[in-house]
């Protein structure tokens, strides 16, 4: 039994197809207003470093639609590491709540939240990964691409990631490695995942790296984007967006693609720099299922995490 979600390397393929089958079952019977409330008085502590739309909304109202609750502890509440130690906060919450949704800047701080506290904690983004991101992101690939109705059809398509080796990356890289997915990311030198990183994948060849997006895109089920500028580089964001020129989701990139590619951004988006204004509307149906996604995903994360102690 896996109590936290933190890292997706921690997961058989099984456990991560088994995952998004739930939330496909979650999402209809949300959809037919069939949902049970079986988080019953849990509380869920989230605790934010960093801004945040859909991370918040879906874990508070994912929290809510199953009959429990969600506290929201914004950057400056409670001085992670600053004003009060990471193993407190971690033991004090876990003696009040059910559950603790960690976004920070370090992925140690996580690390640091898992190894002390007495309930589940899942990363809702960290420097190193993006883990519910990645899951909600192959729930929609596999409602959007054609024959593909489960995600063991997932296996063998192809998904092009133009922009940043980031934490979105990092996730979609394992998430796709295990799920028999190749992934080909598009970034500019400087801007790769490590060869360490990469070792550690389950199958390192379904990776590659590439200057040309647009030679790529001819290859690609998938095509997806994230920011040029993470939160915290806001400092880097000039040399960024001189470095990324070229690295951009436009309409000349989607023209060379098959014309079933489904476009994804985990948001939010930069129109102008990672992503042009008229790829993103053309391709807003996908963009904002995605989006949605987040909540049917983490819905049933919460729902195996705090309301049968774990995933099997
Ligand atoms: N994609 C994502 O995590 O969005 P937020 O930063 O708004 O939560
Ligand atoms: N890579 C982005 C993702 C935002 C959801 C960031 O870390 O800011």
């Amino acid at each position: 039994m896996i109590k936290n979600f933190i890292n997706l390397m921690d997961f058989s393929a099984d456990q991560l197809r088994e995952l998004l089958r739930q939330a496909a079952d979650d999402k209809r019977r949300f959809q037919t207003g069939t949902l049970e409330p079986t988080l019953l008085h849990k509380t869920l502590a989230m605790i934010f470093e960093k801004p945040s739309l859909r991370t918040r909304v879906s874990f508070e109202t994912g929290m809510s639609q199953l009959g429990g609750h969600a506290i929201y502890l914004a950057p400056a509440d409670i001085g992670l590491g600053t004003r009060e130690p990471v193993q407190d906060v971690a033991r004090v919450i876990g003696r009040m709540c059910d559950g603790i949704m960690a976004r920070t800047f370090s992925h140690d701080t996580v690390l640091g939240l898992a190894q002390f506290s007495p309930v589940p904690v899942i990363n809702a983004l960290s420097d190193h990964s993006h883990p519910c991101q990645a899951m909600a992101d192959l729930q929609t690939v596999v409602e959007f691409l054609p024959e593909c109705n489960d995600p063991a059809d997932l296996t063998g398509r192809t998904l092009l990631f133009v922009g940043d080796g980031n934490n979105v990356a990092r996730s979609l890289a394992v998430a796709c490695s295990k799920l028999g997915m190749r992934m080909i990311l598009a970034a500019p030198e400087g801007y790769e995942l490590s060869d360490s990183f990469l070792a550690e994948l389950p199958d390192p060849d379904a990776f590659a790296l590439t200057r040309d997006p647009l030679d790529a895109a001819k290859e690609a089920d998938v095509i997806y984007t994230d920011t040029w500028v993470s939160m915290g580089q806001e400092q880097e964001k000039e040399k960024r967006v001189e470095d990324f020129r070229g690295f951009q989701v436009n309409t000349e990139l989607l023209s060379r693609a098959p014309s079933h590619v489904v476009v994804l951004h985990c948001l939010p988006a930069y129109r102008g720099y990672e992503i042009t204004d008229d790829a993103f509307e053309a391709h807003a149906a996908s963009i904002l299922e995605e989006a949605e996604n987040r909540l049917h995903f983490q819905r049933t994360l919460l729902n195996v995490l705090l309301g049968q102690g774990g995933i099997e």
